[in-house]
């Protein structure tokens, strides 16, 4: 019995502790299957020995995405989740038990798992009237403003033949090409990156700016239809007809007959997901008929007429080299484990990010360990678990986190509430001092041709620039006595520096690289302060007024100007003539809001004309062409916007913008 109990504690535990390392750290150490085994051995044992029951038990705990600030609703018909299977073996076990209880033919619609977050849409009418997110399956967020900006989802039916009410399921998707898109991004302004796909969509669905969520470019298909009054008795025939009512319908959904027919999707999908534009975890079977899913009814979580086959996640087994640790231009310290170069789904795998030391702890790394990687839903691979029978007395060390900055020495600190490690030798430590001359004079920044992140380390190495206020000092004679540089790219380099000296007061702010103010918020700190004393001299309080700044934002740019080296660097930038207010030009309205964004326009639009658009592009700094390529970074779209341009837009992650967004760009 006592060893019953200890079973149980330890289960528990661990498996609070991988709950965590999922939701928390967004870094699970253990793949899904495992997760699952044992949760189910878990609920076997508390089941089999109730005198166990505890309330804190992660049996107990409903997976919940409830956050503040939006309003909750209660689901009409609630929100179950589906068995998983991840065998062919468990498939087909699932098809002779819905054979041996029908006991008469039946038919079994398959479709795609989508990888994105679960979304309720209720109709009225013909008319979207609610969005809502699963939240704990019985209540959950209404987010409809976000949802509407969703193109992909329709305000208003198309057709006819729809029930007064009915609700619409489905997931909110990130496609792979726009989660790219604003992972890059979010690097460049150091943000956070978002682990996956998934986590991407159901973060931008819970943003608490509408506009904000239009330009982020999420999709959406939808999979089940709830109601009185449908228009079939058949969930693939149902689905057929709400695409004929402007529903986004994976093309992907067929009828199979029989287990074989199952298989056969399976076999095909395991790969050709592979080549879908976004995330997919598995495959979902369902018997079509509804009467017939009415007769094989429930469990207490999930219907017995439906599973889902999870993919396995495409893993690699392979050797751990070393451990390197990378200091970022904030002073974070990442660490990286190189390994014996594998292959995985297409591309060989070298080194693979491991996070934190909570990470590397949980693992209970060794150097020489045999570890598994996956690249699932992440851009980076990431090593999912150690294979421990392999060990040997040839086996190394264990990885434990540095204690000091591998590049300086300053001894590491670890912030409360931060999983990171920081280098806090912010103005002695070469990469950290390199790190923010690349920034300062990045594209969106103070954007100085000519000079990349090779040349900044190679002028940091020679003595010429101790920070980027150095730049406006440098002499052709120094650049080009430099190796692998000549007269020419010296007095291209010395071009761009000079150049920079027009650069926009707002881009300049942005260029300080003041933590947590990217490209936007910059721009709004420079049209609410309008020169550099007034930004200086700001109170808390007076930040705290500015739009979409918060008490992070507000303590961080407090916490800069109070530095006397950061004074003395905007003193020395404002020497060399870089722009420390906004011209007067600018103040009257000749704005470079748009910066040489290249911009789209299609559709109809109700606020101007759309000559009227393309002048209002112009006159702010933009360019205005007629076809999406890769290179557009906006399209501003009307009502009915051409299907073409939408793929061809999703594609290519290119933002896409309403007129509202657009007019709010150009306006104080
Ligand atoms: S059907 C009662 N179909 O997977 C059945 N779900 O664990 C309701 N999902 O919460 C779900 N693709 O977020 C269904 N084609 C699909 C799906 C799908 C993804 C998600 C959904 C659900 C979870 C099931």
């Amino acid at each position: 019995m006592e060893q019953i109990k200890t079973e149980i504690e330890t289960l528990r535990k661990q498996l609070d502790e991988h709950n965590y390392n999922y939701y928390v750290l967004n870094a699970p150490v253990i793949s899904d299957k495992e997760f699952d085994d044992m949760m189910a051995r878990l609920q076997k044992l508390e089941e089999e020995h109730p005198e166990y029951y505890d309330a804190g038990s992660p049996t107990q705990r409903v997976g919940s995405d409830i956050s503040d600030g939006f309003v909750q609703v209660e689901h009409r018909y609630p929100m179950l989740s589906l068995g998983n299977t991840y065998t062919e073996g468990e498939v087909k076990a699932f098809y002779e038990r819905v054979a041996a209880l029908l006991a008469e033919p039946f038919a079994i619609t398959a479709e795609l798992k989508f990888d994105g977050t679960s979304i309720s849409l209720t109709y009225e009418n013909g008319l979207l009237v609610r969005a809502v997110t699963r939240g704990d399956g019985t209540r959950g967020d209404d987010v409809t403003a976000n949802v509407k900006t969703i193109r992909s989802i329709p305000l208003k039916l198309r057709g006819s033949g729809y029930p007064s009410y009915f609700e619409m399921r489905g997931e909110v998707l990130m496609p792979w090409s726009v989660f790219e898109k604003l992972n890059r991004e979010r690097e460049e302004q150091e943000e956070p990156l978002f682990a996956n796909p998934r986590n991407a969509a159901s973060g931008t669905l819970k943003l608490q700016n509408p506009a904000a969520v239009a330009a982020r470019g999420l999709d959406a298909y939808l999979y089940y239809m709830l109601g009185e009054n449908l228009p079939t008795g058949n969930h693939y025939e149902n689905m057929q007809i709400a695409r004929g009512w402007g529903f986004k319908i994976s093309e992907a959904m067929r009828q199979c007959h029989t287990l074989d027919d199952m298989m056969r999707y399976i076999a095909y999908w395991d790969d050709a997901r592979k080549n879908l534009p976004v995330a997919t975890d598995g495959i979902v079977f369902k018997v079509s008929s509804l009467s017939q899913q009415r007769q094989l009814g429930y469990t207490a979580k999930s219907p017995r007429w439906a599973i889902a086959y999870k993919f396995q996640a495409e893993r690699a087994l392979t050797r751990l080299d070393s451990v390197s640790f990378q200091v970022g231009r904030t002073g974070a310290v990442t660490p990286v484990a190189n390994l014996v170069p594998v292959q995985l789904s297409g591309t060989t795998v070298k080194r693979a990010s491991l996070h934190n030391a909570d990470i590397i702890e949980g693992l209970d790394l060794h150097i020489g360990d045999m570890v598994y990687v996956e690249k699932g839903g992440e851009i980076i691979p990431k090593i999912t678990g150690v294979d421990k029978t392999a060990r040997t007395s040839q086996t190394g060390e264990k990885v434990r986190f540095i204690k000091e900055c591998p590049v300086c020495g300053t001894p590491l600190v670890r912030y409360e509430g931060e999983a990171a490690h920081y280098c806090p030798n912010d103005t002695g430590c070469p990469p950290q001092i390199t790190g923010k001359i690349e920034h300062f004079i990045s594209r969106k920044a103070m954007d100085i041709d000519g000079i990349g992140s090779e040349t900044v380390e190679l002028f940091y190495r020679k003595g010429l620039l101790g920070d980027a206020s150095d730049l406006y000092k440098l002499q052709p004679g120094q650049i080009a006595s430099l190796e692998r540089l000549g007269d020419k790219s010296a007095t291209n380099i010395i071009a761009g520096i000079k150049a920079s000296l027009q650069v926009p007061f707002e881009r300049v702010v942005y260029a300080l690289g003041i933590r947590f103010v990217g490209e936007t918020v910059a721009k709004k700190l420079a049209f609410a302060f309008k020169n550099i004393e007034a930004l200086v001299n700001a109170t808390e309080e007076e930040l705290l007024g500015v739009d979409e700044i918060g008490e992070k934002i507000a303590s961080s740019v407090m916490a800069y100007f109070a530095e006397e080296r950061n004074m003395d660097f905007i003193r020395r930038l404002k020497e060399a003539g870089v722009q420390m207010s906004l011209s007067e030009e600018r103040l009257q309205g000749v704005k470079d809001r748009l910066h040489g964004a290249i911009i789209v326009i299609s559709g109809t639009f109700s606020k101007h004309s759309r000559d009227e658009y393309k002048a209002m592009i112009e006159n702010f700094g933009g360019k205005n062409t007629g076809s999406v390529s890769a290179k557009t970074d906006y399209i501003l779209a009307g009502e009915n916007m051409g299907p073409a341009k939408l793929e061809k837009a999703n594609k290519l992650g290119v933002k896409i913008i309403s007129e509202d967004d657009f007019l709010n760009m150009i306006s104080d």
